[in-house]
């Protein structure tokens, strides 16, 4: 009795918020049963980190001092540093030790970011191999390229923050790099480094974290999901290339809604994330490195957040200067906003695209290798031997395996198809002199598509 009487008041006052506040107008477009696995929503889980990073940024907020101005509160008695210690240190200082849950929100927001990265990474390299960038996802891809190099950038201007001696090191050498991109360098000279003091810089930085790139992040987010209404989920990578485009009839038909089920499909994930993540940070909270300019400091090192080892170890390489450094993030950067337009074969199927699957190897072995390189050995010059002997193998090594796997998928292909026409007793679609068939053949509506054949042959 009570139980029916408890359900149809929740029943009617859920209807009534769902229609007043219009639920279902807002609710994003349905998608196909078979997407509910994680690695479909990929783009989704980093929005999730995304959110969380500007939940956790605002509560920071509250207490954070964006300022280097010597401080002789209690917070450099407590951590024993009776000298001053710049504000913007000692109210990170403060948040960690005084703030209640100050250590957890911290730790989260930093560990938040890491995973954001970190899952951006997977999205893009889910996307990549899969080939998610082929048409009519060409703009997705490009504003995603903008999204990932503005989260680098949110990254980058965090980790200077809290004012330490280490992020303040590697900002500098950021900026050396920074500051010769090609004619945006000079143009972002004064910009950035305002009148040259700490002050300067970090309230710079501080306004390009909190404001400038998370207002862009959120308009690009913006377009990136409407581009993803506009166009729906990319369907499985297929080496057929008159199926890329679209689902099944079935599987149209069975499009899941938005409202509730996908909202609290992700909303499990959510919460996952986010257990994971206050775990963590729980266990292994961020120890606050020391400030700058703290002359009881024993040594001051100089190491970038690891998503950005990579470049810093390729400037320890010897004869790579900042020019030649930031020349080749440049080519990368071009290569993957214009990569639709670069792969231009009409099967999104990774095997039918060893090219591009050997370079997407390669580069991702090349950041990987300087990446633990860089976390082992930062700021210790390589020489040019060390160097072609740890980066050669993985392109060779990588072109060996792309290779022998592609040659294996087309001798099996063509056997399948050799296998299939003996058995249709059908003149080869391949004759020995290489022409084809001509169209219209009884029973050659039953081999595979036309498009399909000649360009397995082409690769
Ligand atoms: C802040 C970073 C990013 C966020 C928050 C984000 C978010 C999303 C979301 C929510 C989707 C819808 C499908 C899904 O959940 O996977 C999506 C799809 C997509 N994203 Fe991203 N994305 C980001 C970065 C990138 C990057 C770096 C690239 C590639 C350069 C990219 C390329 C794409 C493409 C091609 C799709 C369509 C995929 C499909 O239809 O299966 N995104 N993104």
């Amino acid at each position: 009795m009570f139980e029916r009487w408890f359900n149809r008041t929740l029943n009617r006052t859920w209807g009534f918020i769902e229609d007043r506040a219009g639920i279902p107008k807002w609710a994003l477009r349905p998608q196909p049963a078979f997407t509910f696995k994680p690695s479909y929503w990929t783009g989704a889980f980093v929005a999730t980190a995304f959110l969380y990073q500007v939940v956790s940024g605002l509560l920071l907020l509250f207490y954070y001092q964006p300022s280097v101005t010597p401080t002789f509160t209690s917070c450099g008695q407590a951590a024993g540093q009776l000298s001053s210690s710049p504000a913007a240190w000692c109210s990170t200082y403060y948040i960690i030790n005084s703030v209640p849950m100050g250590s957890i929100l911290v730790s989260t927001h930093l560990y938040g970011a890491y995973a954001m990265i970190f899952l951006m990474i997977i999205h893009f390299y889910r996307g990549y191999y899969l080939g998610a960038y082929k048409a009519p996802r060409e703009f997705s891809w490009m504003v995603g390229t903008l999204l990932m190099l503005t989260t680098f950038g949110m990254g980058f201007t965090g980790y200077i923050l809290p004012y330490t001696q280490i992020s303040y090191n590697a900002t500098q050498v950021g900026l050396v790099l920074a500051l010769r991109l090609p004619s945006f360098g000079t143009l972002l000279g004064p910009f950035i480094l305002a009148d040259g003091t700490g002050q300067g810089l970090l309230s710079r930085m501080f306004a390009a974290h909190v404001v400038l790139l998370p207002l862009a992040l959120g308009a690009l987010l913006y377009a990136h999901i409407a581009l993803f209404e506009a166009h729906g989920i990319a369907p499985p990578a297929t080496s057929d290339p008159v199926q890329r485009r679209r689902f099944t009839e079935k599987e149209d038909k069975q499009g899941v809604p938005f409202w509730p089920h996908i909202f609290f499909y992700m909303t499990k994930w959510a919460l996952l994330y986010l257990g994971l993540l206050f775990g963590i940070a729980a266990l292994w909270p961020w120890q606050l490195p020391t400030y700058v300019g703290n002359l009881a400091a024993t040594q001051s090192v100089t190491e970038p957040d690891w998503y950005f080892l990579w470049l810093f170890k390729l400037v320890d390489f010897q004869g790579v200067t900042p020019v030649i450094a930031i020349g080749v993030t440049n080519v990368l950067v071009v290569y993957v906003l214009v990569l639709p337009f670069l792969d231009r074969s009409k099967r999104t199927h990774p095997r039918d695209r060893p090219l591009f699957v050997f370079l997407g190897n390669s580069l991702m072995g090349f950041f990987i290798l300087l990446t633990v390189w860089g976390g082992l050995t930062p700021g210790i010059g390589i020489p040019p031997d060390q160097v072609a002997l740890r980066i050669a193998p993985i392109f060779a090594v990588n072109a060996a395996v792309v290779g022998w796997f592609y040659y294996r998928y087309q001798r099996g292909y063509r056997t399948r198809l050799e296998a299939r026409q003996r058995a249709l007793r059908l003149p080869g679609i391949y004759a020995k002199d290489g022409s084809r068939p001509a169209a219209g053949r009884p029973g050659g509506a039953s081999l595979p598509t036309p498009s399909a054949a000649p360009a397995a042959r082409e690769g």
